[in-house]
């Protein structure tokens, strides 16, 4: 247990927006108490890449037995729990729709707050959950201002958190979402789907510094682009074919792919480390906090450590990736705030982070 400024409360929270059916109980936005995700992962593989169809169809069939997991590995039931937290957006229109029903649903049929959140916002409170060892003191709060960087599958932002629930969008990917530009470039080099944890497979036998692939650091702006890397990367792949076998496209080629994914994966985590960095000393944000899929990323980890002079929070590796864990703790501060959202809202499939009210 720990200490808070806010009342109690227990959050049952709904993630469906992407690949994941996932449904888990926070209490206080800090202590979890279950956390089920069914990954589509495999499902999608053969594909290259999430299907829309097959994510939604695959959330109807799982979103009823997901839920009821979640309730009773945490020992509770519905009657136990005081809101009903539930990604609204964005993501895909057919998933969102499935994980929103259920939420309805189980709000209307328990007389329990409904409470609508932000995908990007869960991310961004995945840190507060606690995973402390037996034993270990809690870890303290994230504190305000604080510096997120928010690297996932479809976003790549540099947020500054000036308070609970206030967020100032500094910067975004003008093209590629980082977590995209692992996936595309694992694809190209052979590697399958999901490409961000296969490219960190692939770049621990590599030399970062074998290839010399550019930084786009749009100097001026907290913006980011990947898809000039992307490009480089598929060029060199290019090159390398034609002088080690018949012609660019020669796939019987055996690639250098440890070096090249390396060398790739230093390019990504250097200019989004470097960025949150500079972002955090001019916004004069004391901790840093870096969350989204690709924050599993060992390399990143390592690096936004390395040399901070504040706190840096990241989340561990089960709440990187989606859950609806952080969906509850998200939701359990919107909820200590009075907000509740209708049984009317819809989906929000593109909804931009600094437009949540
Ligand atoms: O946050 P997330 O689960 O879903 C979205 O909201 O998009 O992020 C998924 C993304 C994928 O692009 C995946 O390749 C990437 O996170 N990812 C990683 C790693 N694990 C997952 N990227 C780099 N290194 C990893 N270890
Ligand atoms: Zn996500």
């Amino acid at each position: 247990m720990t200490e808070h400024a806010f009342p109690p409360a227990r959050i049952l929270g709904i993630e469906t927006s992407c690949d994941e059916t996932a449904a888990a109980v926070v209490e206080d936005g800090r202590n979890l108490l279950s956390n089920v995700v069914a990954s589509q992962a495999e499902l999608h593989a053969k594909y290259g890449g999430v299907f829309p169809e097959v994510a939604s169809r695959q959330h109807i069939s799982t979103m009823y037995s997901v839920v009821d997991e979640a309730l009773s590995q945490a020992h509770l039931s519905l009657d136990d729990i005081d809101a009903i937290a539930v990604t609204q957006g964005p993501g895909l229109p057919g998933s969102l729709v499935v994980g929103l029903n259920m939420a309805k649903g189980l709000a209307l049929g328990s007389g329990k707050p409904l409470v609508g959140v932000h995908h990007l916002e869960g991310h961004l409170y995945s840190p507060w959950i606690l995973d402390t060892p037996e034993g270990e003191e809690p870890e303290p709060e994230p504190g305000f201002p604080l510096l997120a960087l928010l690297v996932s599958g479809g976003h790549t932002e540099l947020v500054l958190m000036t308070g609970h629930l206030k967020y100032e969008r500094l910067g975004a990917t003008l093209d590629d979402a980082a977590g995209e530009a692992f996936d595309k470039v694992a694809r190209l080099l052979g590697l399958g789907y999901p490409g961000g944890p296969k490219i960190q497979q692939a770049a621990e036998n590599g030399d970062p510094a074998a290839f010399k692939f550019p930084r786009a650091w749009l100097e001026g702006t907290w913006d980011f682009s990947f898809s000039g890397l992307k490009t480089a990367v598929l060029h060199q792949v290019r090159r390398l074919r034609a002088y080690l076998g018949e012609d660019e496209d020669d796939e019987s080629v055996d690639l250098p792919v440890a070096d090249l994914a390396a060398s790739f994966q230093m390019a990504v985590v250097d200019v989004l480390v470097t960025k949150a960095r500079y972002a955090a000393q001019e916004f004069k944000a004391k901790e840093l906090l870096v969350a989204g899929g690709v924050s599993a990323n060992k390399l990143l980890r390592e690096m936004i450590v390395r040399g901070a002079t504040g706190r840096v929070h990241i989340p561990p590796l089960y709440l990187c990736t989606d859950n609806a864990a952080m969906i509850a703790a998200a939701g359990y501060y919107r909820f200590v705030h009075q907000q509740r959202s209708g049984l009317e809202i819809d989906a929000l499939p593109t909804w931009p982070l600094d437009e949540v009210g």
